[in-house]
């Protein structure tokens, strides 16, 4: 992505020192700009859970240079110690945020390439080069996406003689939430750049509203024509004909294909599919759960702390802050996620390709983890 001209990643090895970690502080954004310095295991772990970095994708590419934080500051008196340390990191990180499945995975693929590695030294070597694999192949995925994902909104563009097509889209599965081009807008992206005619509405996606505040910056960046609209307002524009498509992303879809996303999502699919509207999510493979059968039962659904609700951010002269909403004692409840059973799902789009939202579309795609619930 570019940003005033300069392409960035979300998340960087400092160019002086790579034992330090450096992100996007993104609870300040539109308003400020703020690169941070991340140092040590628990700032990585903080920086996930207070959502500096947030989205699958990026907390998946965080807790992999964690790991590589965490080899680097382990005990090197003997292997087991060594590989004990990065145990209790692993867990530290993984603990930090449950639905995205992109961490557990970073965490466990580190884990077992580090195990691996003959001796400390190659051991610390491996760490730092599989978090640049995990951050390097998630950049690359998503711009796969794109490549398949433009397809659906050409076809689209083609049966209106070139008229803008209408895009909404939930949260922000963009360039913020991966290491680069997003999933969800990846396609749109691609779409954009290849001079098809896209206007993107961008749900606001309360509480923390990752839609108005970050995919809204992101698009406007980019220079692609969008609209912020409050959440509640997807499914009048699909009874009057001003969506054509919805493109989300994903924290963790089943191997079935039922879709873990932004709480707000499943309404959204509902909406689309009574309105016979396609309903596209659009992944990287690291965002699947292989074990995973039934994801209204099983998918786990973050709940954070209430205060989210009752307050709303923003910029008021000049400074950042919360301002409370609701009566002051008025108790909330924040569940920060929903799941989408598959049937609502129209296709799932992968850096592979496109495939039905099924057990069989999904392996299909992957047919090397058709055995995974046997290992
Ligand atoms: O709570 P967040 O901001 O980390 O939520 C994750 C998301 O951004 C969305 O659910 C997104 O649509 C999927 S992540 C690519």
């Amino acid at each position: 992505m570019n940003i005033a001209g300069k392409h960035f990643r979300t998340i960087w090895l400092h160019p002086q020192d790579t034992r330090i970690v450096q992100i996007i502080d993104q609870r300040q954004l539109p308003h400020e700009f703020v690169i941070e310095d991340l140092t040590s295991v628990d700032e990585v772990a903080r920086a996930i859970k207070e959502m500096h970095v947030r989205g699958a994708g990026l907390i998946g590419a965080a807790a992999g240079y964690g790991m590589a934080i965490a080899a680097y500051h382990a005990p090197r008196d003997s292997e087991a110690a060594f590989m004990a340390a990065l145990q209790a990191d692993g867990e530290k990180l993984k603990a930090t945020r449950p639905t995205a499945v992109n961490l557990a995975w970073a965490v466990e693929r580190q884990l077992t390439t580090i195990g691996a590695a003959p001796g400390i030294e190659a051991k610390i070597q491996t760490a730092a080069a599989t978090a640049q694999a995990i951050a390097d192949e998630d950049a690359d995925y998503c711009r796969r996406i794109g490549q398949h994902g433009v397809s659906l909104i050409e076809a689209v563009s083609q049966n209106k003689n070139g008229d803008v097509v209408n895009i909404l889209t939930h949260c922000n599965a963009g360039w913020l939430a991966f290491v680069d081009y997003g999933s969800a807008t990846a396609p749109i992206y691609a779409a954009h750049d290849a001079g098809i005619a896209v206007h993107v509405w961008v749900d606001e996606t309360r509480p923390r509203n990752q839609g108005a505040r970050l995919t809204a910056w992101e698009l406007g960046q980019h220079g692609v024509p969008h609209t912020v609209i409050a959440d509640n307002v997807g499914g009048h524009l699909m009874q009057h004909g001003l969506v054509d498509m919805v493109i989300v992303g994903t924290d963790r879809t089943t191997y079935t294909g039922d879709v873990g996303n932004k709480i707000g999502t499943y309404l959204k699919a509902l909406a689309a599919f009574d309105n016979g509207i396609p309903f596209y999510t659009a992944l990287p493979s690291s965002s699947f759960d292989w074990q995973m059968r039934d994801g209204v039962r099983e998918i786990p659904i973050e709940q954070r702390d209430a205060t989210e609700v009752r307050q709303i951010r923003g910029l008021h002269e000049g400074t950042i802050k919360g301002v409370l909403l609701t009566p002051p004692d008025s108790p909330a409840a924040n569940y920060a996620f929903d799941v989408t059973p598959a049937r609502l799902v129209t296709v799932l789009i992968t850096e592979r390709g496109i495939c039905a939202a099924s057990e069989e579309g999904v392996l299909g795609l992957f047919p090397e983890k058709r055995f995974a619930n046997d290992e």
